[in-house]
């Protein structure tokens, strides 16, 4: 079978389904040099696609993307077929049709049938167990995941998913395959949501639940998630565009796999817009309205606050010094006392207010544990020193005055300031905080090697760092702690610790590679 080298160049790849993922396929597999024979049951549907392509192929050529030759050939390598009888050469067999485990084991049934003993039957399923899917077939060691994502030509990321049956060569063939095609692959083990679907859900997740407790509206966590966390675009927006009726039925399908554990819950808001049919852009309205002409909201920003001319800095500022240079580099005075009574991770004082970084408790439980009335919490930034927006809480018994100028401390340090609901952990840190778990779980559970993990994030859904290196960053022990905070806050199983990220807050290990 498989040597775990790349497949040649003249090894002949068929792809089954030529919808959204399989027309994709095809386009990568064809450009990289081999000749695909694609298929679908639909009749027309394989012929649709290659005259697709080859239009594809022709406006790559006429960007200067590809020569027109390479465009010509590349095209003429695509042959749809009409019967899967006509995969018979096929060295590789990538199916990417639709998402039923019944029809899909069915369809290897027929196709260990037809190809030859030696070719690999590759899922491009982004839920079902590739283990499930190989069970009963005569060869189970030839069946693997190969799992791209959407739009296929374009993303990098490619999970070579090993089921329980799974040749360890055979899943080297395809992640050298995958790199041959130019793609960055990564090697996962057959489990819920393999490493991006699995590892992601909290970024949706935490998003809804702050939009469940009416901490703030859709387009400002949006911008806080894009201006503070760096995120590309924030979750209301994505999981608008992915399609809610998509990106719920894989949370459902992740939960349901986890046997019901309740950090993977499915939202009711969430599941409400599928109900109403509000499915995003697709459908015309999601959290947002797309129809034609409809004004984005805006996000709420802060007006002018009246910042202090000078502030103290009690303790180490932490991950908040980046904030304190632009606060001295804008013009206002900063005392330093390394002393710190108040808050016991630092925190800048502006004579009134007491701004420090969320823990994952509300700047209302804060005020209480500190005595100080006045406690301004500001949410977790990818880079304060670059950031445009940050997110803060603001304590009950806060004095509009004190607020006032903590708000423009933080205006004249450059940031446009958003203010949401006294919501446990803010937007930025509770969301990374769970990412950061989540992440530390899969690889306990070695799903994927912790390097691998934070390259998925990265090339799969395009996270600004890989989760386990922001988990290094922010600090284990301060990620766990926001946990902590969370879970006695929520009282909910949904915010235990991961195993692995106790012990590297404890032994001050790292999380990353
Ligand atoms: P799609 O609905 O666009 O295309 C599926 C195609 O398969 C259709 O053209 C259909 O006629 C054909 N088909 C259905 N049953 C068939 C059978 N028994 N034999 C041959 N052809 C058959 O679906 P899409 O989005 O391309 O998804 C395909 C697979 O890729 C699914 O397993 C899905 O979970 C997975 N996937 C989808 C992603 C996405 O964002 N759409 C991302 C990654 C994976």
């Amino acid at each position: 079978m498989a040597n775990g080298q790349a497949l040649p160049r003249e090894a002949v790849v068929a792809v089954i389904g030529a919808g959204a993922m399989g027309a994709g396929i095809a386009q990568v597999a064809a450009q990289a040099g081999h000749r695909v024979l694609l298929f679908d049951a639909r009749t027309g549907a394989a012929d649709d696609a290659a005259r697709r392509l080859a239009a594809t192929f022709d406006t790559l050529a006429s960007k200067g993307r590809m020569s027109a030759e390479d465009a010509r050939s590349a095209a003429a390598r695509i042959e749809p077929v009409h019967t899967p009888g006509a995969c018979v050469s096929a060295k590789l067999v990538v199916e990417a049709i639709v998402e039923d485990a019944g029809v899909k084991r069915e369809l290897f049934g027929d196709l260990e049938r037809i190809v030859a003993a030696d070719a690999i039957l590759a899922s491009n399923t982004s839920s079902l167990s590739i283990t499930a899917l190989a069970a009963g077939m005569k060869v189970p060691g030839r069946v693997a995941g190969l799992h791209f994502f959407n739009p296929a030509p374009l993303m990098p990321l490619v999970e070579i998913v090993r089921g329980l049956a799974t040749d360890p060569a055979v899943a080297d063939t395809l992640f050298a395959t995958a790199a041959a095609w130019g793609k960055t692959p990564v090697h996962a083990t057959s489990t819920p949501g393999f490493i991006v679907n699995r590892c992601a859900r909290p970024f949706y997740a935490e998003a809804l639940r702050l939009a469940a407790e009416r901490a703030s509206d859709c387009a400002t966590i949006d911008a806080v998630m894009r201006e503070a966390g760096g995120f590309r675009m924030g979750p209301f927006e994505l999981m608008d565009l992915i399609g809610h009726d998509v990106n719920f039925a894989v949370t459902q399908s992740v939960w349901e796999a986890m046997f019901n554990d309740p950090r993977y819950a499915p939202s009711p808001i969430q599941r409400e817009l599928v109900a109403a049919g509000f499915l995003g852009r697709k459908s015309g309205r999601g959290f947002y309205d797309h129809a034609a002409g409809a004004a984005a909201p805006a996000p709420q920003s802060l007006g002018a606050g009246q910042a202090p001319a000078h502030v103290s800095v009690h303790g180490e500022p932490g991950l908040l010094a980046p904030l304190v240079d632009r606060l001295a580099a804008a013009g206002v005075a900063v005392r330093r006392h390394p002393a710190h009574p108040m808050f016991p991770d630092g925190a800048i004082d502006t004579g009134a207010a007491w701004i420090a970084l969320t823990d994952g408790r509300t700047a209302t439980a804060r005020s209480g544990a500190t005595g100080a009335p006045n406690v301004v919490l500001v949410d977790l930034a990818l880079d304060y020193a670059t950031a445009k927006r940050v997110a803060i809480a603001v304590s009950d018994r806060c004095e509009a005055s004190a607020a006032d100028g903590a708000v423009g401390a933080l205006q004249k340090a450059g940031y446009t300031v958003s203010r949401v609901d006294d919501a446990a952990g803010l937007v930025v840190m509770r969301t990374v905080a769970m990412l950061v778990n989540e992440a530390a779980d899969a690889a306990m559970q070695g799903i994927a090697t912790p390097a691998a993990i934070d390259l998925a994030m990265q090339k799969g859904v395009n996270y600004p760092r890989g989760p386990l290196a922001w988990g290094d960053a922010v600090g284990a022990a301060r990620i766990a702690a926001v946990l902590a905070n969370l879970a006695a806050h929520y009282g909910e199983d949904r915010y235990r610790t991961s195993p692995r990220l106790a012990r590297a807050a404890q032994a001050g290990g790292r999380l990353g590679a």
